[in-house]
């Protein structure tokens, strides 16, 4: 179902179990991102705090920590997401933003010396960050020519009550800043905390500079975005958000900001960022105040990467046929990023290293295992099972010595990596010389049967298997030899 805003979102969850109420009284000095980091630690609920120490608005965090929650949030399953992402970026131009006259983020328009971002329960996250952060944010600007709207996820450092950092890499609003800059002008942004879930991930999405973010969350959740003007600047911004922060990035101007604990489980290094000078603040009545926690794996802004694991298999698609690539899984420990499954169909000798090859090339991805159909690449014990008795050392294992990495990683010098791929797959041919016991797996056919049927009052969870068994597998309790079509079997099977 598509959201039209974030507190149906969060009504939704709550309806799931997946959103619990804190009523007792919380800290947002490192309190409340420690108990949200447990809560994801756990895969638990998101949370909303109701009574955080001097303030009357309350506190979500945790609401995209988990993949089934950031699912949730666009109709679709982790299982799914690819496909479905790519399906919605299909529909792009059939469901374009619409400007309309009046919103719910005009509720309350405050200005001039009256704006003070105090107002809300903005987070000290972790003990050496620099101080107070916003940071689940959508950045709002305007191309300076076009008008098309990029939306982006950037955090905020609190320098004063009207003014900010602001971080960012060098991506679309990176560029767009640099475009009003050139024109001697400050670049006009807003912000919208609070917003809807599809529009939330397509921020966090990066698409080329001339295709409008809002359009493709319109085509993500079937539905166009809202959109209203802000009172101070001319930027367009979803008129359902829970609050809005207007104002102008001085052309530059550059203050220090960060340390702050990145994606990556690490504290960034101090540098110098644009600042940011908030006009004016427009919100809901009742405002809610979203928060995310960033950290170690598991953490919330990881299962957002999610979107890079379409960027991932665009990359495949290039070059192979659908049918053969099964699924692409960024792990969670890899933080959704540096990490990468790829499940196969193999059919030529090789198949596994080009695939290794491709999965490189994209520059977030360090490190990659490809393995065939019957692997789950989402089971970490199989893949370990593939990676221990499939991948040969030396053989299986292709280094990318001093390639581009991301500054962020801790093991880069000036962003320079060395990748690593590992194939994990069964030979073909003579691709991989190996004792003739690699192609007799054993599959246990456990779906047969329902343990309940064994074990009184056991509730027995039926699990599809990956690969369709042969007829010979369905006999129960029995294990069989599996072999791809083609292959031939010296084994046999005791009469
Ligand atoms: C929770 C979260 C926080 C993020 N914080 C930042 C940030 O502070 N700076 C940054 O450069 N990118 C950050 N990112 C990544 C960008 O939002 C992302 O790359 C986005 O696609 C950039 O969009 P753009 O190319 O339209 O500018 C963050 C992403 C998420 C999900």
């Amino acid at each position: 179902m598509p959201f039209d805003d974030f507190r149906s979102f969060l009504s939704y969850l709550e309806s799931q179990g997946e959103l619990k109420r804190v009523t007792r009284e919380v800290d947002r000095y490192l309190e409340t991102t420690l108990v949200a980091k447990k809560s994801i630690d756990f895969q638990g609920p998101a949370l909303w705090f109701e009574n955080v120490k001097g303030y009357r608005v309350p506190l979500t965090v945790a609401v995209y920590g988990t993949q089934k929650r950031v699912c949730m949030g666009l109709d679709t399953t982790p299982e799914n997401f690819v496909r479905d992402y790519m399906a919605g970026s299909k529909r792009i131009g059939q469901y374009d933003p619409v400007l309309v006259k009046d919103g719910p983020c005009k509720e309350n328009i405050i200005t001039g010396d009256a704006v003070d971002l105090n107002m809300f329960p903005i987070t000290w996250h972790a003990k050496k960050d620099r101080g107070w952060y916003i940071d689940a944010t959508c950045c709002v600007v305007q191309h300076p020519v076009t008008r098309v709207h990029n939306a982006s996820v950037h955090r905020l450092y609190i320098h004063k009550k009207n003014q900010t950092g602001l971080w960012m890499s060098p991506f679309n609003l990176w560029h767009i800043i640099m475009m009003y800059w050139e024109r001697g002008e400050p670049c006009p942004m807003a912000v919208a905390i609070g917003a809807d879930p599809a529009t939330m991930m397509a921020a966090s999405t990066s698409m080329p500079l001339d295709e409008d973010e809002f359009a493709f969350a319109g085509a993500q959740r079937r539905k166009p975005v809202e959109l209203v003007r802000c009172e101070t600047i001319d930027v367009e911004v979803p008129a359902n958000a829970e609050i809005i922060i207007e104002g102008l990035i001085p052309p530059h101007e550059r203050l220090p900001e960060a340390p702050f604990v990145e994606f990556t489980g690490y504290y960034g290094d101090e540098r110098l960022a644009p600042v940011f000078n908030v006009t004016a603040i427009t919100h809901r009545n009742n405002p809610i105040y979203n928060d995310i926690v960033t950290g170690p794996p598991p953490d919330e802004n990881q299962p957002m990467l999610i979107t890079n694991q379409v960027e991932v298999y665009r990359a495949l698609e290039r070059v192979f046929p659908q049918e053969c690539i099964l699924d692409v899984y960024l792990t969670p420990g890899g933080c959704t990023y540096f990490d990468c499954v790829v499940r196969i169909k193999k059919v030529y000798p090789g198949h596994g290293k080009q695939v290794i090859s491709t999965v490189l090339s994209y520059q977030g991805v360090k490190n990659v295992w490809v393995v065939d159909e019957d692997i789950d690449a989402r089971n970490h014990i199989q893949v370990e099972w593939a990676f221990a008795t499939r991948c040969r050392g030396r053989d299986d294992v292709v280094f990318i010595q001093d390639t581009l990495g991301i500054p962020l990683d801790p093991t880069t010098t000036d962003s320079v990596v060395t990748k690593m791929g590992f194939d994990c797959t069964r030979p073909i041919g003579l691709d991989k010389v190996t004792s003739p016991m690699i192609n007799q797996p054993c599959y246990f056919p456990t779906h047969t049967i329902n343990l309940g049927d064994y074990i009184e009052g056991f509730v027995d969870t039926y699990t599809k298997p990956l690969i369709e068994l042969p007829e010979e597998s369905k006999i129960t309790g029995e294990g069989i030899t599996h072999l791809p079509t083609g292959m031939k079997s010296t084994a046999q099977r005791p009469s």
